[in-house]
């Protein structure tokens, strides 16, 4: 670990987080141009995702200067030190782009020494939602403790996931696994953000969370809030969670072994070549 505290590094995540939703984020969403550009065929970036990453990059630079940094849209810290700052500056673009008001910013802080993540912050601008999680202390949404669901059965369940980019190619697109799990759930949901599934898997809303193709900005956070929130998180063949492993199963922890069954048996055929995410 490192000279700043726990505490510090928390009580910033959760500042810049707040700040770069309702000043950045909240201001472009209401704002007539967004000046959307195209990443990939399906994968938009506005200059809000810009400026947001700008402003939390620069800050962390500025308080933590000798600290690793990597942000979705490309601003890079390269260092050695033992904390990794993923930024998520606007998750859920797509949301963003078309007017739905469902997206956040997520932050989480990873010590490569602890191999885990210690802080977690993600916030729903729209609902001034913020689901925050310090490494051993419980879960929170603006302030107050929350947990995963008691759901124990899946036919009871509701489970949420999403699709990726490269999602034409259909070795790739998540349909084997929706189709598989589909019928013995209660309902699927694809709100469109996975750091905010994440945190409602951690809050009770969702029972569980499973998607391919994902990065550090999009899991690190959410995935600490599930866990802090008494939940369980691991890849697809059923190994501990790993921020640089693209694919995620996210649960209350008592349906976990039965989704995750469904989302491994559904992805046999696919290859286990996709790699874990190297930036640096
Ligand atoms: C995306 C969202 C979406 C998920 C995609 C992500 P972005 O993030 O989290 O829910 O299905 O795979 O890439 O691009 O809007 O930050
Ligand atoms: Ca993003
Ligand atoms: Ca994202």
């Amino acid at each position: 670990m490192s000279e700043a505290s726990l505490d510090t590094l928390y009580e910033f995540a959760k500042r810049v987080a707040v700040q770069s939703g309702d000043d950045i984020l909240m201001r472009g969403f209401h704002s007539s141009v967004k000046d959307v550009q195209r990443k990939g065929l399906t994968d938009l970036v506005t200059k809000y995702d810009r400026a947001s990453e700008e402003f939390i990059f620069s800050e962390i630079r500025s308080h933590f200067p000798a600290h690793a940094v990597i942000a979705e849209e490309g601003s890079r810290s390269e260092s050695a030190h033992d904390l990794v700052w993923y930024v998520d500056p606007l998750d859920a673009t797509t949301n963003f782009a078309h007017g739905i008001p469902h997206f956040c910013v997520s932050i989480a802080v990873f010590s490569r020494s602890m191999k885990r993540t210690v802080v977690g912050v993600v916030y729903d601008p729209n609902r001034k939602e913020l689901f925050t999680a310090m490494t051993g202390c419980g879960a929170s949404c603006n302030g107050k403790q929350i947990q995963v669901s008691g759901i124990d059965k899946l036919s009871d369940s509701i489970i949420a996931t999403g699709f990726p980019y490269g999602k034409q190619d259909e070795r790739i697109n998540n349909l084997p696994q929706v189709n598989k799990i589909l019928s013995h759930v209660q309902c699927l949901r694809r709100m469109g953000s996975a750091a905010l599934d994440l945190c409602y898997v951690a809050s009770g809303r969702f029972d569980g969370y499973w998607e391919p193709m994902l990065f550090p900005w999009d899991t690190a956070a959410g995935a600490l809030i599930v866990e802090e929130a008494g939940g369980l998180v691991s890849d697809y063949p059923g190994e501990a969670f790993d921020p640089v492993v693209p694919e995620i199963v996210a649960s209350n922890g008592l349906i976990h072994d039965a989704l995750q069954d469904l989302v491994k048996s559904s992805t046999e055929h696919l290859p286990r070549t996709i790699a874990k995410r190297v930036f640096f």
